[in-house]
Parts: C-alpha cells; sequence; structure tokens
C-alpha cells in the first residue's frame, strides 16, 4: 500500500486447501494442547475460526469464477494491526480475541444500538456471496464470504436526515495488535462509505469465508466488504459503525492524501500516482488479466456515481 509495491506470490507455492487444513491442524494441535496441560486458564479462547457457520444460503451476486484458494486467502494478508508483510497477520493475529466482542451503531441515528457479536450473527440470515476483491496494489482474488447485506444494521438504526455517510471504526488495541505500536498508520483503522453506497446490497457485512467463520487475520469478527472498491476499503475487525454528516476521512487519507481518495472506485483509466491500475494479477494466476470499471459490478453500482468526474473523485 503506502510503503511498498506491489509483490508477488509464486503460483507453485498454491496448496489444495483440504491438504493445507490437515496440516496446519496438526501442527497446531500439539503445542497448543501442551501448552494448555501446562498452564490451565491461561488461554482465553481467542476465536472460533475453522468453526463452521450454519444455514449459509446461495446469494445470486455470487460470480461463477474460480475462487482462489483458501491457504492463499488466509496466509496473503493486508492488516497493518499485525504488521506489513503478507505473510504476518496469519501469525500475528492468531492471539487477537474475537468473543466477547462489541459492535455500537451511532451517531445521527434514532435508534442506536450495542451488538454481541452472537446477536449481530443472528440479525439476518447469512448468505454466501463470492466476490472478487481487487486490491490497490495491483493483485486480486475470488472470496466466497458468508454474511448479510449491510443495510440490515444500518436500516434497524434508522439514520437520521444528516446521515449522509458511514464511518467504520476497526478495534485499537496495541496490547493485542502489535502493529499499533508502530506509526505506519494514525490508529485506529477508519474507512467510509457515502450513505447510498453503505445501503447499496451488494455491501456486505462478512462473518466468514469458505462455509467458516472468519480467520482472525481476515478481519474476525466481522469486517466489510465492498466488491466495487479497491480491498482497503473493506474496513476488519469493526467496532464501530458511526452515521455521519460530513466524509469520513481515513486512516488512508490521512496518511497520503494524494494516493488514497475518498471513493476508491477499482477504476482502470486513473492509475495509482505510483503505478498503473489497468491491469491486476489473480492470485494464483501467471499472467495478468485487465481490471474491469468498478471491478465487475459497473452493472449494479455505476448509477451511484451518474454525472460524477472520477478522475476527479478518485
Ligand atoms: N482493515 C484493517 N483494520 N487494517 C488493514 O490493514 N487492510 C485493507 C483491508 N482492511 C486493512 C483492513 C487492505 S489494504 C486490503 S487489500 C484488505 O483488507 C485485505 O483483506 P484480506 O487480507 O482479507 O484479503
Amino acid at each position: 500500500m503506502l510503503i511498498k509495491r506491489p509483490t508477488d506470490i509464486c503460483p507453485s507455492e498454491i496448496t489444495d486447501r483440504e491438504i493445507y487444513r490437515a496440516r496446519r491442524q496438526f501442527l497446531q494441535s500439539v503445542p497448543a494442547a501442551l501448552a494448555v496441560a501446562a498452564a490451565p486458564g491461561l488461554f482465553a479462547t481467542p476465536a472460533f475460526a475453522a468453526e463452521k457457520l450454519p444455514g449459509v444460503r446461495k446469494n445470486p451476486f455470487s460470480t461463477n469464477e474460480q475462487a482462489t484458494p483458501y491457504k492463499e486467502v488466509t496466509t496473503y494478508n493486508n492488516f497493518y494491526e499485525f504488521g506489513t508483510d503478507k505473510a504476518d497477520p496469519a501469525q500475528a493475529a492468531k492471539t487477537l480475541i474475537t468473543r466477547p466482542w462489541t459492535v455500537f451503531v451511532e451517531g445521527e441515528v434514532k435508534n442506536p444500538r450495542t451488538y454481541a457479536i452472537e446477536d449481530l450473527l443472528r440479525l439476518a440470515p447469512l448468505e454466501e456471496r463470492i466476490y472478487r476483491l481487487r486490491c490497490v496494489e495491483g493483485w486480486s482474488m475470488v472470496i466466497p464470504w458468508a454474511g448479510f447485506s449491510l443495510n440490515e444494521i444500518i436500516r434497524r438504526a434508522e439514520p437520521t436526515g444528516n446521515a449522509k455517510f458511514v464511518e467504520f471504526v476497526s478495534l485499537h488495541d496495541p496490547k493485542q495488535m502489535p502493529g499499533q505500536r508502530s506509526g505506519v498508520l494514525d490508529w485506529p483503522y477508519v474507512e467510509g462509505l457515502r450513505l447510498d453506497e453503505a445501503m447499496h446490497p451488494l455491501t456486505l457485512l462478512a462473518f466468514g469465508l469458505y462455509g467458516e467463520v472468519l480467520p482472525q487475520q481476515n478481519g474476525a469478527p466481522l469486517r466489510l466488504v465492498v466488491p466495487w472498491k479497491y480491498g482497503f476499503k473493506s474496513a476488519k475487525s469493526i467496532v464501530r459503525i458511526r452515521l455521519v454528516e460530513k466524509p469520513p476521512v481515513s486512516a488512508w487519507m490521512r496518511a497520503a492524501p494524494g494516493e488514497y481518495g475518498f471513493f476508491s472506485n477499482v477504476n482502470p483509466a486513473v492509475d495509482h500516482p505510483r503505478w498503473s491500475q489497468a491491469r491486476e494479477r489473480r492470485i494464483g494466476e501467471f499472467f495478468k488479466r485487465a481490471t474491469l470499471p468498478f471491478n465487475g459490478y459497473g452493472e449494479q453500482v455505476a448509477q451511484l456515481y451518474a454525472g460524477m468526474d472520477l478522475k476527479k473523485y478518485f
């Protein structure tokens, strides 16, 4: 993102998901069992990754493109709270405690709410949405998320007439998030959407992927997924959803205003100041492919920006 140029991984690193999982579970079970035996009570159950999410329905918004293997989705991550290398979060985020977890829905609403994560999970039926994710760095993945439209929460909060934008705030806890002890970003991680973008049915609040509870490195216990925008708009490990009158200043806009705009719609015609956005490399593939306007979701979302100069409002 800010610091590095696009990085690549080698297609030969790809392992079948089930082989990878079996290997990982074996490797994890031995030291964990030993540690718990040695110090019972010391380890709060940090998360429920790999727990199946029941009753996830199929959803017509899904792409039928080949999903990126589980291993890549869960080991090639951007989550600066846990380090700036792609491999860091899969290791460092293991200790993120995701239960109990509280989410505040507040600001310009008639009906502010405080949700325990368990209640949020029951708010609406979970759907599998297989979305393309295009990172601003020039790589992309196809990920089978599980969640429901963000508008389920916003509707229930009843936005007032002053609510024009929605701000998303990720957890700020330097004790748990070692990256927050560095100044790589001005913490907490903040992102924002215009209210109509947040209400769009494609905008997903995700609790899982591949039919299971989100692994910590992917933003457990809940994250945003806005598939027509660059991946950094999809804030992870959210604790606050705030309806506001003015456009929120995101962590990336604060860090580098010339490089990251508020809208950040995927747009092959507008280059990042330091690299082209015309093409992308799908993780697991060798040849690059053309990037599509709005990441291929133009039919659903282009009308949100009718009449806007997308070079100016990048
Ligand atoms: N959310 C938080 N809180 N911190 C981050 O560093 N990185 C963003 C986004 N959400 C990030 C974040 C970026 S740059 C991308 S590309 C996506 O998460 C990556 O999501 P993934 O690791 O699940 O593929």
